[in-house]
């Protein structure tokens, strides 16, 4: 196979992972993110490793417009990517009314709006074709409200329901959707959406490869939705299912919730203490 993957959010994490995994089925390649040296890097070490074509393309999606630009440019270079990986997003923490509104918009332009429009550009030629695999990059958080993340979650939720009901309207059309919802997994995510204290990101956390190699393997299957990770398909088929709503949202808040500093004793008791 050397069908053409477009891949967002190659540069890092969960999306440099499954490009790897596209090269490594001898998959050639469109990788899409800011960071224009790390998409460099990887595309000569892909070429190198497994003799796949790799096109870079240094592009901030989460400016108006940055969709249909994209595929302008592929259109003009003639590439019709027959996968799209509709990876990039990124999260913010904090309590919505003091957090920065631009930051936010920009997280609905990038989670939301560019995988949108990627899809509504690339999906009537793949229906024409009879074949093409979309595989979005969800999340678990998009299956519960987020209290501290509120904006993030949200974005999730619809890529998740988005996606789901293209997987459905697309049966039989020789096109498929599948959304991975990973839970916490080890990248740079944490660190950009200032999460690493929070309880949800303390412990161990599946690789980005582990993930990747698992929405890949979906993708390939056509399934619609998968999760990642026993504990999670537990969470989220079971106790989601079974907990009220209210106790749902009490939890998740909780998660988002960060490790207080330690108190500082009174100084009369330090000295009682020393
Ligand atoms: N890690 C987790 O715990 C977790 C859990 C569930 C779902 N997810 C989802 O998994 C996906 C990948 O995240 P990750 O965990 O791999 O995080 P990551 O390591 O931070 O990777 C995010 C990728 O998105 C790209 N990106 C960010 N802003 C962009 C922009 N404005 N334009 C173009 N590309 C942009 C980044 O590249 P540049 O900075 O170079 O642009 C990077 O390649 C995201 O959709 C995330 O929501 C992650």
């Amino acid at each position: 196979m050397s069908e053409l993957a477009l891949i967002t959010g190659a540069s890092s994490g969960i999306g440099r992972e499954l490009a790897v995994v596209h090269a490594e089925h001898r998959g050639d390649l469109v990788l899409v993110a800011r960071r224009e040296a790390r998409l460099a890097d990887l595309a000569d070490r892909l070429r190198g490793d497994h003799g796949v074509t790799v096109y870079v393309l240094d592009r901030d999606l989460s400016e108006p417009g940055a969709a249909a630009a994209l595929v302008a440019d592929l259109d003009r270079a003639d590439l019709k990517p027959a996968i799209l990986i509709n990876n990039a997003g990124f999260g913010y923490w904090g309590r919505f009314h003091e957090q920065d509104l631009a930051r936010n918009a920009r997280m609905v332009r990038l989670n939301v709006t560019a995988l949108m429009e990627l899809t509504g550009l690339l999906l009537p030629r793949m229906v024409r074709h009879g074949r093409g695999r979309i595989l979005n990059v969800g999340s678990t958080a998009g299956m519960v409200p987020g209290p501290r993340q509120s904006v993030y979650y949200a974005t999730k939720a619809f890529v998740n329901s988005f996606s789901q009901a293209l997987a459905a309207e697309l049966q039989g059309t020789g096109v498929t959707v599948t959304v991975l919802c990973p839970g916490p997994t080890e990248s740079e995510f944490a660190a950009a959406a200032d999460l690493q204290d929070t309880r949800s990101f303390r412990g161990r956390r599946p690789s980005s490869r582990e993930v990747a190699e698992y929405g890949y393997a979906s993708m390939l299957r056509g399934k619609d939705l998968v999760v990642h990770g026993w504990q999670m398909k537990t969470l989220m088929y079971l106790g989601l299912r079974v907990a009220p709503r209210r106790a749902v949202i009490r939890v998740v808040e909780r998660l988002q919730s960060k490790r207080e500093a330690p108190v500082a004793p009174p100084s009369g008791e330090r000295r009682r203490r020393g």
